[in-house]
């Protein structure tokens, strides 16, 4: 929008209506950027400042609404393009370090975790790490058969058709390359590329785009492969999948390997025989930073010794075996224009400062966390200053100080609210700390009555680690919180949407923003999705505290729905000996057990679960590698452990289907007890339980 618009209130209503018209067109156009290409050529601020004009002229000229008013719409539909790939083998993240005491934690961990010698060398590997996008390239009998996205890790995208018009991507291969062979690397775009299409938009007069990687991303995403294969899109290869057979036992020979078969690769690439040679290289590889071709966001480290990655395995998401050391965070000072408070799911109120758009490495910010109101003392930030931003990798922009000689002389002080800022305005309490102190955090009391409480639990329900239900994402959540033909008020509702919808007169087809298509596609997916593993159903009701990992826990330990929903409740009924049991639990201690009391004490939330448990069926948990000699079992590891770390001990066993617990208990299956071992071995004795020392564990999973 120009700064030159009209004011709203000068408007005649025959201008009214053309602006209203020319908004429309323009945010139509907008979303379709946005959403259909992945491409947005104006910040999310200015995208705001649209619609707010166009809300602004509605207000004034109610009449003059318009059917396809972007007001009324909600979100394109989700990108149907292409087709689904399962990863064979998942495409992982990777963990960040920030500096070099991160590095040598690192270092250390891996050292201890393999139980290595303090003189011992442990080789690693250290390289750019590219800004792009990953990409995962299989070749059968040496030809390229198929291109995939990283999409979730698990699921990418099909883009088969537009990988082959890259042309650092072989479409056959050279050399002797196994039969089957998943490369993955990184897509990216040149600065000089990327600037000289810039120069070709313009002088076309189309918009331009923001930055390489983004463009990178929305060419290889198109849906016509000619688009791609007009864009100057490039490659790197740095890692695989799924090998029939590897070519080499080190990172470097296998990405030697990959060079040989005709991929390119990064001549960056060092192999470091310690932390310091890492970092050594590290700084080397910033001094080139600016004069390289393309973005760089850090360099990677890995481990070199396949056979030692194999053994450390991942947390998670990311291996133990590789870590990301990010460059330093990008700065930049703007005006804070505004704070508002947004109301998370626990409730919690966090002020968020409106920026004035600014560049800051490469994306707009328009906006910043201010954390709480005693940050905005500690800042001393008035509305209207000028503050210094800085934005690291994918975290939320912070606020790290004002520049106090350009404080305007209207700046204002922000009052933290005292009522939460939904209609209900209940007031907001201050948590205390455990000592009794005022803690920072304020919370709005209303908990399930608060609308904004409640659409949060419901965004986290659907999102993509929980049920991720296709086509129901933000916008379409608040969309139907508010319906009043067919409301989502908890979960249970989302199952019962077609039912309902089915039965009423005004269709959900017939509404703005919808469609026969769109609607059938949401009741499909919703469909999709009435069954559901256990551990994601667990997430998805969001307790404090329990996270992925943690409701991994709680479903490998009990199995079925009903097992941990009697738990659940009989930890809320203050039943002792459950507690212990679940205490018993690795990763799981008071803070844990405390919420769950909580949430199962709650009679709302009893009748929120019961409700949804009537309309989905909870699958019980698969039991990974199911014919492991210790699948299925409660393994506790006590006393000293020789041949390997504790973590290890515990990754491996974990990895074999087992639960490792901290304590023995009634449930324990197995206990593994090394020399100096006393009252876990002591209980396991009394109990009945079996024992075995390290040897005979060795012994009992060998050949798995
Ligand atoms: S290794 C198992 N090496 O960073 C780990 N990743 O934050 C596989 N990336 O999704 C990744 N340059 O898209 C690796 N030299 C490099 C990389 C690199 C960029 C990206 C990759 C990955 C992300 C993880």
């Amino acid at each position: 929008m120009t700064d030159t618009a009209k004011p709203v209130d000068a408007l005649s209503p025959a201008e009214a209506e053309a602006e209203l018209a020319r908004l429309a067109a323009e945010i139509a156009e907008h979303d379709r950027r946005y959403h259909g290409e992945d491409a947005p050529t104006i910040s999310d601020a200015a995208y705001d400042a649209l619609q707010r004009r166009n809300l602004a002229i509605e207000q004034r000229f109610p009449d003059l609404v318009r059917a396809d008013s972007p007001s009324r719409r909600i979100g394109a539909p989700v990108s149907e393009k292409f087709d689904k790939v399962r990863h064979r083998v998942p495409m992982l993240s990777l963990d960040n370090a920030f500096d070099a005491q991160e590095v040598i934690d690192f270092v250390g961990r891996i050292r201890r975790f393999l139980k290595l010698d303090p003189q011992a060398p442990v080789a690693m590997t250290a390289e750019p790490k590219i800004d792009g996008l990953s990409l995962s390239l299989r070749y059968e009998d040496g030809r390229l058969v198929q291109a995939a996205t990283r999409g979730d890790g698990a699921v990418g995208e099909n883009v088969t058709a537009n990988a082959r018009s890259v042309a650092d991507i072989p479409n056959v291969l050279t050399g002797d390359a196994p039969q089957v062979l998943e490369v993955r690397g990184e897509v990216y775009m040149t600065h000089a590329d990327f600037l000289a299409l810039n120069a070709r938009q313009e002088a076309a007069g189309k918009p331009t785009y923001v930055n390489p990687r983004n463009t990178a991303a929305g060419s290889l995403r198109q849906l016509d492969p000619a688009v791609t294969a007009a864009r100057p899109l490039k490659f790197f290869a740095y890692a695989w999948g799924e090998v029939s057979a590897l070519p080499a036992d080190t990172q470097m020979g296998m990405v030697a390997a990959l060079a040989g078969y005709g991929f390119p690769t990064n001549p960056l690439m060092r192999r470091c025989e310690s932390a310091e040679a890492l970092l050594a290289h590290y700084a080397a590889i910033e001094t080139e930073r600016g004069r390289l071709a393309y973005d760089i966001d850090g360099v990677v480290y890995k481990v070199d010794d396949l056979a030692l990655q194999e053994r450390l395995g991942y947390v998670s998401r990311s291996p133990r075996w590789a870590i990301a050391h990010k460059f330093p965070a990008e700065k930049a000072t703007t005006v804070l224009t505004g704070i508002d408070i947004q109301v998370g799911r626990t409730g919690a109120l966090t002020p968020v400062a409106r920026l004035e758009p600014v560049t800051v490495g490469g994306v707009v910010v328009t906006n910043a966390t201010l954390h709480n109101a005693e940050e905005i003392e500690r800042l001393g930030v008035m509305i209207g200053d000028t503050v210094t931003v800085q934005r690291a990798g994918d975290v939320i922009p912070q606020i790290l100080g004002v520049v106090a000689e350009r404080r305007p002389a209207d700046a204002a002080p922000f009052r933290f609210p005292e009522t939460c800022p939904c209609e209900l305005a209940t007031p907001v309490v201050r948590e205390e700390t455990a000592g009794g102190a005022a803690g920072v955090v304020r919370r709005c009391s209303g908990e399930f009555a608060c609308p904004f409480q409640r659409i949060e639990h419901l965004r986290l329900f659907v999102s993509r680690r929980a049920f991720d239900i296709e086509g129901l994402g933000d916008k379409q959540i608040e969309f139907f919180f508010r319906d009043p033909d067919l409301p989502v008020k908890g979960p249970g509702d989302i199952f019962t949407l077609a039912a309902r919808d089915a039965g009423n007169v005004k269709k959900l087809k017939d509404k703005e923003g919808w469609g026969s298509v769109s609607a059938a596609n949401l009741f499909a997916a919703i469909e999709a999705r009435r069954s559901i593993p256990l551990h994601r159903m667990i997430y998805a009701l969001g307790i404090r505290h329990v996270g992925e990992r943690t409701a991994l826990t709680l479903a490998r330990a009990y199995g079925t729905w009903q097992d941990f929903h009697d738990a659940a409740l009989a930890v809320a009924g203050g039943e002792q000996t459950v507690r212990e049991e679940m205490d018993a639990l690795e990763d799981i201690g008071d803070a844990v057990i405390e919420s769950l009391a909580r949430y199962f004490g709650e009679p709302h939330n009893r009748k929120l679960v019961e409700e949804l448990a009537e309309q989905v069926t909870v699958l019980d948990q698969e039991k990974p590698a199911g014919d492991s000699p210790v699948a299925g079992k409660t393994v506790v590891f006590t006393g000293a452990l020789e041949q390997m770390s504790r973590d290890e001990a515990k990754a491996m066993a974990e990895k074999l289907g087992a639960k490792v617990a901290g304590s023995v208990s009634a449930r324990t299956d197995l206990v593994v007890a090394g020399p100096g071992a006393g009252s876990k071995l002591k209980k396991a004795q009394e109990l009945g339980i079996e024992v075995i020392d390290e040897a005979a564990w060795f012994a009992r999973v060998a050949g798995t």
